[in-house]
């Protein structure tokens, strides 16, 4: 029995090759700031591609429970090459800002075939977008302040647990 229409289940399939690509694209970034010599912000993007990972297997079962079909895209290489830090932080913010008009579109989908299962389970990842964006936006603008040769900075306020929503107190981020 389908509970998703044919189209619908084509944009979840494409949604889920967007979150697999972007959970390929934060490892990149995790081993640019490895690199780099920053093993806090290489283990901040070790934890976003996690969750990236957890968002696509969200739409894996929701796409399997709802009886459609199954077809993983192939997802295309993520950029492996930075020049600084604030560059790779830059494009984490764009596929954060563009994986959030993806979500939008999902929840456009959803209202006009009147899917109000689809809406309700795609109503988390337009909420988990708002943390997303905002966070990834004080990050850039954290490493921006700082300037390249700042970075330390960066990662002490990352470890101390006052800087990024992300890990904030009482969030379950899954
Ligand atoms: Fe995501
Ligand atoms: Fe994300």
């Amino acid at each position: 029995m389908m509970m998703i229409s044919e189209a619908m289940n084509e944009q979840m399939n494409a949604q889920i090759g967007h979150e697999f690509g972007a959970s390929l694209q934060y490892v990149n970034i995790a081993a640019y700031f490895d690199d780099a010599g920053l093993p806090t912000l290489r283990d901040h993007f070790f934890r976003q591609a996690d969750e990236e990972r957890e968002h696509a297997m969200k739409f894996v079962r929701y796409v399997l429970d709802a009886g459609g079909a199954l077809r993983i895209p192939s997802i295309p290489a993520p950029r492996h090459q930075f020049a600084t830090a604030e560059e790779a932080v830059s494009l984490a913010l764009e596929w954060e800002n563009t994986v959030t008009k993806q979500i939008n579109d999902l929840l456009g989908r959803a209202a006009s075939e009147r899917d109000y299962v689809a809406h309700d389970f795609l109503e988390w990842f337009a909420r988990e977008q708002l943390e997303e964006v905002s966070s990834m936006d004080t990050l850039l603008k954290m490493v921006r302040r700082t300037g390249e040769s700042g970075l330390m900075l960066v990662e002490s306020a990352i470890a101390s647990g006052r800087a990024l929503s992300v890990s904030g107190p009482g969030e379950s981020h899954s």
